[in-house]
């Protein structure tokens, strides 16, 4: 057994989430978090919503609520949602907490006590027709790297590349459309990155087994250009978490707050720190999973997110945490995904354009979303929502193979037998092929969870459901069944048990339709197979079940062209 902590990049709060961050980050955290207790592994899987910076006064200013009520009441509908598609967060925490205000005050007095933090009087792009500074998001314009017109002023989304809002080409107000805009000097904190470049370098060099997504971007930043630059960590906002060196006042920072882009990562930690309190725990029980002198040395750390966020987990986070000289745990694995596309055009929050949480959840159960979304994700390339797809995925997948095995099995053993596993004979000759294939797919499939591939790994489950129907089609109960019953019965004990084998291996894909399937065996047993024999005698004679309702009911042209339609138009 082994301890694994699990982050996911924190949703903003600026509202409620699309499909495509969900399958970014949250979801196959959740599926390998999900995998990990499922093989009995200790597990800490956390997540929080990024609640400062310029998205969440924004989106605060759209509301017209002051901002600390907007994220409040925002945190609670993303907890809501979260919890609807069964994502099994031990924490979902919040930004904005005591816990990381204290965390990012105390890291920023460590690297300044190192010699990390410089003092810069900076240009900064002021709009007298708003009367304030235009930080980050507050700023849009043309990209100098890629020429995207709707680049932010913090970073472009089109090529990933971080930004400065003076780099910005035809600078924009984001508030007001204002262009008349001038630059003023203001005092700012930078983390010297630069002095810390060899460490990331190094540490990177080390991660021989990353995905080529995640290592490529960082050694793009690390290295192309000027190499890694500085960053300004601080901001002339009003929310977000105070400029101090830990307790103490910085002078010439007062009214200034954190970058957003320095305290979110540092949530992760302090999100541990929030789930502790909230379990009643003490600061060591976080801190064996955070510092490698408590304890965090045997911990695998692994995170999740979009590929727009792999330059501040590969390069700002790690120099604050190497920059603090602290033994903080370093990440051991990112897993990073490409962007998940609709309908031949990006899925865009601030367009309103694709599917949205709450909108998906009231057209169906969580399950068919998990399926479709893990099993396009976007790994090795961009993928594509279209409804079409959606619905040829959920129909075949869900509904033809694994829904109808189960019905076939349990109506005919109710028909023939009645409700409980029949006793029949020995392991007939195409139970003990099909038991031969399972050994092997089971080994490939459980190959691809512990790599986090997750296209690969739901195409193998799919194959494991498969490999079900064909042995029920050659087996063909029915048939034996009128001359050699104790034959028919065998394979249906077979078959019974191979529904309770589905239902763990499922789960950490579609665990409601695992515990419908659970509670039709009437069992709780959901011991990971090692031996597909043994798992498959778990059942045994004798042992009552239920024939559960409709587990995935067909999508009809109907309702596809009915959302088609409903959906093209984004919402507001
Ligand atoms: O891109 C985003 O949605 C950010 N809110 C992710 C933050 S991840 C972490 F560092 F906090
Ligand atoms: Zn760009």
């Amino acid at each position: 057994m082994s301890r694994i902590l699990i982050t996911s990049a924190l949703p903003y709060i600026n509202g409620i989430k699309h499909l495509g961050n969900l399958v970014g980050s949250q979801l196959p955290a959740d599926l390998y978090a999900r995998y990990c207790r499922a093989r009995g592994h200790e597990v800490l899987f956390l997540c929080a919503t990024d609640e400062h910076g310029t998205p969440a006064e924004l989106a605060a200013a759209k509301a017209d609520m002051p901002v600390d009520a907007y994220c409040s009441q925002m945190h609670r509908t993303q907890a809501r949602l979260a919890a609807g598609f069964g994502l099994s967060f031990d924490h979902f925490g919040r930004s904005s907490s005591p816990q990381n205000h204290r965390l990012t005050q105390y890291f920023a007095g460590r690297l300044a006590e190192n010699g990390y933090i410089s003092e810069v009087s900076e240009k900064m792009v002021y709009s007298p027709a708003d009367g304030r500074f235009l930080p980050d998001r507050y700023i849009e314009g043309t990209c100098p790297n890629c020429g995207y017109d709707r680049a932010r002023g913090d970073q472009c989304e089109n090529c990933t590349k971080q930004l400065d809002p003076t780099d910005l080409l035809e600078p924009r107000s984001a508030i007001s459309g204002a262009t008349d805009l001038e630059v003023r000097e203001t005092k700012h904190l930078f983390l010297r990155q630069s002095a810390l470049k060899d460490d990331i370098d190094s540490w990177i060099d080390s991660k021989a087994d990353w995905p080529v997504l995640t290592t490529s971007i960082a050694k793009k930043w690390l290295h192309d250009g000027d190499g890694l630059q500085d960053r300004g960590i601080t901001r002339d906002l009003d929310w977000g978490i105070p400029v101090k060196k830990g307790d103490e006042s910085w002078p010439g920072m007062e009214g200034k707050v954190f970058y957003v882009w320095f305290d979110a990562p540092i949530e992760y930690i302090a999100c541990a720190a929030e789930w502790a309190e909230a379990q009643g725990k003490d600061e060591e029980d976080w801190w064996r999973w955070w510092r490698t002198d408590a304890g965090a040395e045997d911990v695998r750390y692994v995170q999740f997110m979009g590929k727009d966020n792999v330059p501040f987990h590969t390069l700002t986070f790690p120099s604050t945490l190497i920059g603090s000289r602290d033994p903080w745990k370093l990440v051991d694995y990112i897993k990073s995904f490409n962007y998940l596309n609709y309908d031949g055009g990006q899925f865009s929050t601030s367009q309103g354009r694709g599917i949205f949480q709450d909108d998906a959840l009231e057209i169906l159960p969580a399950d068919y979303w998990r399926w479709w979304l893990l099993s396009n994700a976007p790994e090795s390339s961009d993928s594509e929502f279209t409804w079409e797809k959606f619905q040829t995925g959920v129909n075949k997948d869900l509904a033809d193979v694994l829904g109808n095995f189960v019905s076939r099995v349990t109506k005919f053993c109710r028909s023939k037998f009645g409700e409980e596993v029949p006793e029949g004979g020995e392991i007939t000759e195409d139970g003990r092929r099909l038991i031969g294939e399972l050994n092997t797919r089971l080994a490939t499939y459980v190959g691809h969870m512990d790599a986090i591939e997750v296209r690969k790994a739901a195409a193998e489950l799919r194959a494991i459901w498969v490999a079900g129907n064909e042995f029920l089609q050659t087996a063909a109960p029915w048939t034996s069944f009128k001359t050699d019953p104790e034959r028919a019965a065998a394979d249906i004990r077979l078959a019974l048990n191979l529904i309770r084998v589905y239902a763990v291996l499922s789960a950490p894909f579609i665990p409601g339709a695992a515990a419908t399937l659970l509670e039709a065996m009437c069992t709780d047993d959901t011991g990971w197979p090692s031996d597909m024999e043994a798992a498959l005698a778990v059942l045994e004679a004798g042992h009552g079940f239920s024939v559960p309702d409709t587990l995935f009911a067909k999508i009809g042209d109907e309702d596809r062209e009915g959302w088609e339609v409903r959906f093209a138009g984004g919402r507001g």
